[in-house]
């Protein structure tokens, strides 16, 4: 029994030409929310092109003014369009008949659980007590859990940043998650007033394992395997990771810290570029004009890049590009001359 597995898995690491770093953990990886990025296309094709994937967060669903859901919004969260990966949608919201609303509706598209956002960094956002904006009022927090709790049709997991001003905001708001079944929190100790300034503070997240009683996911800043093996060895009962701009920047990242592999940049160069070619055309399939098609494929370099040596020159070239033909010379070039580090 013993050994087919092992040349399974033999088998398995050699298609990548890798080479193994360390023993194998069992941590599990989810793709963080990045509005404008970690859309359905982008999220089935990194499932399609990398491996270590365990789920992914849609950026966030909110109602809008009349009630409705952005067309856009809708088809992110489509069955049809989310059945190779486990999908769990975020939803935005400070009100509880809202939030059953979503929950039913997100139930009733076949989605077992759902992620509310209390990290959303944004003024316009944050000063309506929505997303990190509601974190200093954990009462009302626990005013709303109140109400939905009872009539959810499915899990609830909540993604969360340290606090808006003051880092203490999330104690107190852990205390009040205690009293609540949830399936996981996740969290990205840094505060709202930051937005994506500073750094994230792992010290909080010592604090949060000291008094909640729920899983506990970390996000904010894993950039590389020094970085997490920081995190890993600090914080020995977590093994639930959410990993954003270093997965979008470097989409091998996540296989790597899962399997503990090194991949020979010439490997990746390859996988990228089918990934990047599969991508584009996805996007041309679905957008209309080249004009937005740059666009989208432009928000993608501004990470992309910062995975080839020369980050700058090669985000520069993008840039320029003013045509379809113009961005396929420009990406040749790259794959051609360019060195992707990764
Ligand atoms: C452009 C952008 C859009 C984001 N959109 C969302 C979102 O819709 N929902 C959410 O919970 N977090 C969102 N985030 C925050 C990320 O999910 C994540 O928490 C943050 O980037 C820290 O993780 P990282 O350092 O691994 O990127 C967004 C971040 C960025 C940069």
């Amino acid at each position: 029994m013993i050994l087919p597995f092992i040349i399974f898995c033999l088998n398995y690491l050699s298609t990548f030409d890798s080479i193994l770093i360390d023993t194998m953990k069992t941590h599990t990886f989810s793709l963080a929310p990045l509005q404008g990025i970690t859309d359905y296309h982008f999220r089935n094709l990194f499932n399609q092109y990398f491996k270590g994937l365990d789920s992914a967060y849609t950026p966030f669903i909110r109602l809008q003014n009349d009630k409705t859901i952005k067309k856009s919004q809708l088809i992110d969260i489509l069955p049809e369009n989310n059945s190779e990966l486990k999908i769990i949608p975020q939803i935005l919201t400070n009100d509880a008949e809202e939030f059953i609303f979503l929950a039913k509706y997100l139930n009733d598209l076949g989605y077992s659980e759902i992620n509310w956002n209390l990290g959303c960094p944004f003024s316009m956002v944050a000063k309506r007590k929505l997303g990190s904006g509601l974190l200093p009022f954990p009462d009302r927090i626990g005013e709303i859990l109140e109400k939905v709790i009872p009539e959810l049709p499915c899990k609830l997991s909540i993604k969360m940043r340290s606090g808006y001003e003051k880092d203490d905001d999330i104690l107190k708001v852990l205390h009040v998650l205690n009293q609540f079944p949830l399936t996981e929190i996740i969290i990205h100790p840094r505060l709202g007033k930051q937005m994506y300034k500073g750094t994230a503070n792992p010290d909080v997240v010592e604090k949060c394992l000291e008094i909640c009683s729920h899983k506990i996911s970390y996000n904010g800043d894993i950039e590389n395997l020094e970085n997490f093996q920081v995190l890993e060895n600090r914080f020995e009962k977590i093994d639930s990771w959410m990993i954003g701009r270093a997965a979008i920047s470097n989409p091998f990242f996540i296989e790597e810290l899962k399997f503990r592999l090194k991949i020979p940049a010439v490997k990746k160069m390859e996988r990228f570029s089918d990934f990047h070619q599969a991508l584009f055309e996805s996007y041309e399939q679905n957008l209309s004009g080249p004009g937005h098609l740059i666009i989208k494929m432009l928000s993608f370099w501004e990470y992309f890049s910062l995975s080839f040596s020369n980050s700058k020159k090669v985000y520069k070239k993008v840039k320029k590009a003013q045509s379809i033909s113009q961005y396929h010379a420009v990406i040749h070039e790259i794959f051609n001359e360019e060195v992707f580090v990764g």
